[in-house]
């Protein structure tokens, strides 16, 4: 099966629109962006795939933040080491990785 072409964002935000959370720029964000592109290239998927950084998307309390962009759907809190599943299991496989998938608290 192809991987859907699509972005992945990665909340890099230190100013969070939820109050009282710490934003995800402050809980790995930039290791996450690192280690997501180190992935895709593993796969051999940089034309289809990107991740890039994001702002907020007013899921803070459940950061690091992760956005696909094809459909929205939002993954938090999210390691480096969910990395693989996501990538494996949405990209390549279409099928959201459900334990991981939060609702946010904002205007989504
Ligand atoms: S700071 Fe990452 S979703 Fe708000």
């Amino acid at each position: 099966m192809e991987p859907i072409s699509t972005t992945l964002h990665i909340c890099h935000s230190v100013k969070p629109k939820v109050k009282g959370a710490p934003g995800c720029g402050h809980l790995g964000a930039a290791e996450l962006l690192e280690t997501c592109q180190r992935e895709i290239n593993l796969r051999g998927w940089q034309d289809q795939v990107k991740a890039q950084p994001g702002a907020c998307m007013r899921n803070c309390e459940h950061g690091v933040t992760v956005r696909v962009l094809h459909d929205l759907t939002l993954y938090g809190p999210v390691q480096p080491s969910d990395l693989p599943e996501i990538l494996d299991s949405h990209i390549g496989n279409h099928q959201p990785v459900k334990r991981l998938q939060s609702t946010p608290g904002g205007f989504w």
